[in-house]
C-alpha cells in the first residue's frame, strides 16, 4: 500500500459522492489504504476539509441506511479522513495549480507521502486535456525517480472516433501512457474479472469457446433507472455512447479475448485490444435505437425521457440501443455478438449469455419431444451475479421427455461479500499502479472506430417514431425485428 495523496477534482460532484469516497471508505476499512494517505478535495465552492467531510459522511450514511447496510464505521471514516484537505479553485486558471502544488508539498513534509499523487478528474470530459495541460505545466504530473505521478480519467472518453483520438493525442504530450488511467467501472465489478478466472483457470469450458460449438451471444445491460437528473448530459450523450463502446465492449473483450500470456497489464490489455482490432465496423442495418415514452415500473408510473428535465420535448436521442456485432477472427467469424443497453426497461439486468449449438436431433425423432431447448451458459453481471448453465434432462416418468433445467453458481451464496461498487479495486489498482483493469488509448480508439458508422448514419437520419417503447418494457420493436431477420430472439430480460 503506497503512501499518497488522492486530488479529486470534481469534490462536491455527484460521482465523488456517490461512488469514489464510498469506494474509499471501503478500502480504508478493509485496511486497504496506507497510513500515509491524504484525501484532498478541490472545487469552485468555498469551504473547507471539515465542512467537505462532514457533507460525504452524511450523503455516505444515508445511502447505506438506504441500502439496509450497517451503519458507517466511525473509526474507518476518521481514519480515512483525519487529514484530508480541501481547496477551492477555478481548475481554469492557473494560478489554481500553483497553490495545488504548495498544498501537495506541505502535505507531503507533514505526512511522508513520497511524493506520490493520484489525481482524479471527476469533472466534465471537456475539462480532460486542459486540467492534465495545467497539471503539467505546473509541474505536478512531472515523475522523479520513485515518486509517481497519476492520472484517473472518467469517462466519457471522446464522442466518437475523431474526438477520442485528439484527446489521446492531447493528454500524451503531457503524460506518458503509463501515467494514464482511463476509467470503465465495469472492469471493476466482481464478475466481469471472474470471466477471466472462469475461462481460463478451469479445463472445461475453453475448448469449445468458440465458433464450432457456440452460436451466438447475447450481452443485455438493461436499466430501469431513467436518465434523472443528467439531462443535459444525456441529451448530448445518448445510449450508444453512454454504454456501448465502453461497457459494453469491455464485456464483449473478457468473453471473446484470447488467453493472454500472463496477467500483467499490457499482456491482458493486448488481448482485448486485438478483439477490437477483429471486430467489424456496425452496419446501418444492424443498429436500432429507441427512446423510452412514458410508463409504469411496477406500480410506479413514469414520465417519458421527453419529460425528463434538462431534456428537449422533441429530442431525437436514443435511450436504447441494440447492435450486432462481428469479430472477425479465427475463433468468432461467423458467431454474431447481439447486445441491447437501454434505460427504463423491465428490469435491472445485465447478463453475457453464450448459446451453443444445437444435439443433432436424431436420437429423439419418436420421442415427444418438439424441440430440444438450448443450452445457454449465462455469466449474470448484476443483480445476484453468478454463472448460470443451461441443459437438457429428461422429465421423471415413462416416457422421454425433455425439460431445461439449469446449475446455478451465485456469489453471493458462495462468498461472503463485503458491499462494494466497483470502484474500490479500480483506484486501489491506481494506486498500485496496476492498469490491467483501465483502458489503453488504442482500446479506446479501436473500439469508437467500430461504432462510428452508426453515429455518422444518426447524424444525417432523424429517427422516426419516437418515442418508440414504453417505460417498463423490453424495448424498441425494431430490437426484435433485428434478431427475427437472423432466426434468432432475445432471451427475456429477468
Ligand atoms: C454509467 C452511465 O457509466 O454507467 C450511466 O453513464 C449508467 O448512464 C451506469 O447508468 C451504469 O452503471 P451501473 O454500475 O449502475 O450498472
Amino acid at each position: 500500500m503506497p503512501s499518497a495523496a488522492m486530488v479529486i477534482f470534481g469534490a462536491h460532484g455527484d460521482l465523488t459522492k456517490r461512488l469514489v469516497v464510498p469506494a474509499l471508505y471501503h478500502l480504508c476499512r478493509a485496511g486497504k489504504l496506507s497510513e500515509h494517505f491524504v484525501l484532498v478535495g478541490m472545487d469552485r465552492t468555498d469551504g473547507d476539509a471539515g465542512g467537505w467531510v462532514q457533507g460525504l459522511k452524511e450523503f455516505l450514511a444515508s445511502a447505506m441506511q438506504a441500502a439496509g447496510q450497517e451503519r458507517i464505521d466511525d473509526k474507518a471514516w476518521d481514519r480515512l479522513t483525519a487529514n484530508a484537505a480541501y481547496m477551492q479553485g477555478d481548475i481554469t486558471r492557473s494560478d489554481t495549480y500553483k497553490q495545488l502544488g504548495e498544498l501537495l508539498d506541505s502535505l507531503d513534509k507533514k505526512h511522508g507521502l513520497e511524493g506520490h499523487v493520484l489525481f482524479y478528474l471527476a469533472v466534465g470530459d471537456r475539462f480532460f486535456g486542459p486540467v492534465i495541460d495545467e497539471l503539467a505545466a505546473a509541474g505536478l504530473t512531472k515523475q522523479v525517480a520513485e515518486r509517481w505521478r497519476r492520472v484517473i480519467v472518467e469517462k466519457p472518453f471522446g464522442h466518437d472516433l475523431a474526438s477520442a483520438k485528439a484527446l489521446n493525442e492531447h493528454i500524451l504530450k503531457s503524460l506518458d501512457e503509463s501515467q494514464v488511467f482511463r476509467m470503465d467501472h465495469f472492469l471493476g465489478k466482481e464478475t466481469v474479472q471472474n470471466i477471466m478466472a472462469f475461462r481460463f483457470a478451469n479445463g472445461m469450458f475453453e475448448h469449445m469457446w468458440n465458433r464450432d460449438r457456440i452460436d451466438h451471444v447475447q450481452v443485455t445491460v438493461a436499466e430501469t433507472v431513467g436518465v434523472e437528473q443528467r439531462g443535459s448530459f444525456y441529451e448530448v450523450t445518448g445510449a450508444l455512447r453512454d454504454m456501448v463502446p465502453n461497457h459494453v465492449f469491455q464485456l464483449i473483450a473478457m468473453v471473446a479475448m484470447e488467453p493472454p500470456v500472463s496477467f500483467a497489464a499490457d499482456d491482458v490489455r493486448n488481448k482485448k485490444a486485438d478483439v477490437f482490432a477483429a471486430m467489424l465496423p456496425v452496419k446501418g442495418e444492424h443498429v436500432c435505437r429507441g427512446q423510452y415514452g412514458a410508463g409504469h415500473l411496477g406500480d410506479k408510473a413514469v414520465p417519458g425521457y421527453r419529460e425528463e428535465p434538462h431534456v428537449a420535448p422533441d429530442s431525437s436521442t436514443e435511450t436504447y440501443v441494440a447492435m450486432r456485432l462481428e469479430i472477425d477472427n479465427w475463433r468468432w467469424a461467423g458467431v454474431p455478438f447481439y447486445v441491447r443497453t437501454g434505460k427504463r426497461l423491465t428490469k435491472r439486468w445485465t447478463e453475457i449469455a453464450l448459446r451453443f449449438k444445437e444435439a443433432p436431433y436424431a436420437l429423439f425423432q419418436d420421442a415427444p419431444v418438439d424441440r430440444l431447448g438450448a443450452n445457454w451458459l449465462i455469466i449474470q453481471i448484476q443483480p445476484d451475479e453468478g454463472i448460470r448453465l443451461s441443459f437438457n434432462a429428461k422429465r421423471p416418468g415413462t416416457r422421454m421427455e425433455i425439460d431445461t433445467v439449469e446449475m446455478d453458481f451465485t456469489y453471493a451464496e458462495w462468498f461472503n461479500q463485503e458491499p462494494a461498487n466497483g470502484y474500490e479495486t479500480l483506484i486501489f489498482d491506481a494506486l498500485i499502479g496496476d492498469a490491467t483493469l483501465y483502458q489503453r488509448a488504442d482500446q479506446v480508439e479501436l473500439a469508437w472506430r467500430v461504432v462510428q458508422p452508426a453515429l455518422d448514419l444518426w447524424a444525417t437520419r432523424q429517427p422516426s417514431g419516437f418515442p418508440d417503447y414504453t417505460a417498463g418494457s423490453d424495448g424498441p420493436a425494431c430490437s426484435d425485428a433485428m434478431l427475427k431477420r437472423d432466426g434468432r430472439v432475445w432471451r427475456k430480460i429477468g
